[in-house]
């Protein structure tokens, strides 16, 4: 190890800033909400005012001070104000002179309460910066949320759980459980409840099941907080519609539970799905129900969510990129477009489990975009439903085959040529059917295929 990286309280400490240009404002930025008493000599071409002090220093004005950090140019006022805060007690930082300083200021990630510092010893602050954002982009945003939590409670773990090992074991448990989830999503009197549950009963907690949206596909489509369900997880329960490339992201030692419907094949009933799932939650795991596109977006999220909560176990919800948008932009088709289209309906074609038609009339309204869900093999009846509702026959149509995927094929048309692009494209599922004016717009991109291709 060439340095060490020691954390500094600032409350109640005297932090003095020496300088004037950005060096000088970034650090002042830095520490103007902290816990420290900020002064900050600007020197005399800057008046007074807005936490500036217009002169360079005294000495007497160093003394008491924690940190001073100098970012002037003006030599003999550095070598100065180096002599003063050394002589007062002061750890000294030179801006950009590594030699001159006693400290680094590392990379900070500052969560309030959890501060993240990437040191390089100041050789290289520009890796330092990149791999904080590297960091930055995993940690979930309400991780202060959970230390403000732990704070509160604090006390309250010590008088309960006086034994030393005890309470280690469980801040572990607290930490990585449904309080913690909690905490993050801001949900901050559940997540307390939950910790003092766990600390009564002081052993593992209830499991917890995150409903999560894997996108369309494409790995790099997941959210950050998805890829952070993924790695947290013990047990994930996917689906047909969720690729490899998107598995391969979860936590190595998970246990994958395969629960894929195709469609007429319910491999696993949606009530053993829900069985299976509360079960989990129950032995304290944590469960990722991991589903294509968007949980809320015909993936029967909502049924699961409400079976979940009757049986008392806690879900978190995380959105995923739904078919429609996927589909659509990896097809360069914009779902809206002024004058083309003002409005889109995310609509199934299928009927059988909600025994309900849509509304083909409506549907049928020009400058409209439909992205229609598991519609391959009705391709036929959309196609005549929307015409005789009043859809232009020449309507343009796209097809979207294995949207985002490497595999992924995109074919094009009319309206009145839908079911036989679908045929003779012999498109296979997934695929999404986009009809409106815009579906137009795949035909000019590389990957468009037009039907005298497909059939080809
Ligand atoms: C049961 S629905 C699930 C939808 C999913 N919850 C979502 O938000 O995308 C399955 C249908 O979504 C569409 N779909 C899902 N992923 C797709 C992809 N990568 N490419 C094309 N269509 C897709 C297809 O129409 C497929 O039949």
């Amino acid at each position: 190890m060439r340095v060490f990286l020691a954390s500094i309280p600032l409350q109640d400490t005297s932090v003095v800033i020496v300088g004037e240009g950005d060096a000088a404002h970034a650090k002042a930025r830095l520490f103007s909400g902290s816990a420290a008493r900020l002064s900050w000599f600007a020197g005399p071409d800057v008046d007074d005012g807005e936490g500036r002090i217009g002169r360079w220093p005294e000495a007497a004005d160093l003394a008491g001070a924690r940190l001073v950090f100098i970012a002037t140019g003006h030599a003999d006022v550095r070598d100065r104000a180096i002599e003063a805060a050394r002589a007062a007690g002061a750890q000294v930082n030179v801006v950009d002179q590594p030699g001159l300083s006693d400290f680094h200021t590392p990379a900070l990630i500052d969560r309030d309460g959890v501060v993240v510092g990437v040191a390089t010893g100041g050789v290289a602050p520009v890796l330092a910066r990149d791999v904080r954002s590297a960091i930055e982009a995993v940690l979930p945003a309400g991780l202060d949320r959970l230390a403000r939590l732990a704070e509160g409670l604090r006390q309250t773990v010590i008088d309960t759980l006086p034994d030393f090992t005890a309470r280690r074991r469980f801040w572990e448990t607290a930490f990585r459980g449904p309080a913690r989830d909690l905490a993050v999503e801001g949900r901050d009197a559940e997540a307390r409840r939950q910790m003092l549950r766990l600390l009564n009963v002081s052993q593992a907690g209830e499991g917890v099941v995150h409903l999560v949206g894997a996108g369309p596909g494409d790995p790099e489509l997941l959210t950050l907080k998805a890829l952070r369900a993924l790695q947290d997880a013990d047990v994930i329960v996917h689906d047909r519609l969720v690729p490899k490339a998107v598995l391969d992201r979860a936590r190595r030692d998970a246990r994958l539970i395969y629960v894929g419907k195709s469609r007429g094949d319910h491999s696993v009933p949606q009530d053993e799905i829900a069985d299976l799932l509360i079960a989990e939650a129950r032995q304290g795991h944590r469960v990722v129900r991991l589903k294509g596109g968007d949980p809320f977006v015909f993936g029967r999220g909502g049924e699961e969510a409400e079976a979940l909560r009757a049986a008392g176990v806690s879900v978190v919800v995380v959105p995923g990129i739904t078919a429609a948008l996927g589909c659509a932009a990896s097809a360069g088709i914009p779902l809206t477009h002024r004058g083309q289209s003002q409005a889109v309906t995310f609509v199934t074609a299928t009927t059988r489990d909600e025994g309900v038609s849509p509304d083909w009339q409506a549907l049928a309204a020009p400058n409209h975009t439909l992205a229609i869900y598991m519609g391959v093999s009705d391709a036929a009846e959309v196609q005549g439903r929307l015409i005789a509702g009043g859809r232009s026959a020449s309507t343009p149509v796209a097809v979207v085959e294995n949207g985002t995927r490497p595999e992924q094929r995109v074919l094009t048309g009319r309206l009145d040529e839908l079911a036989e692009l679908v045929r003779e494209g012999e498109v296979q599922s997934p695929a999404l059917l986009i009809v409106g004016e815009t579906a137009d717009w795949a035909s000019a991109s590389a990957a468009g295929v037009s039907v005298q291709e497909a059939a080809a």
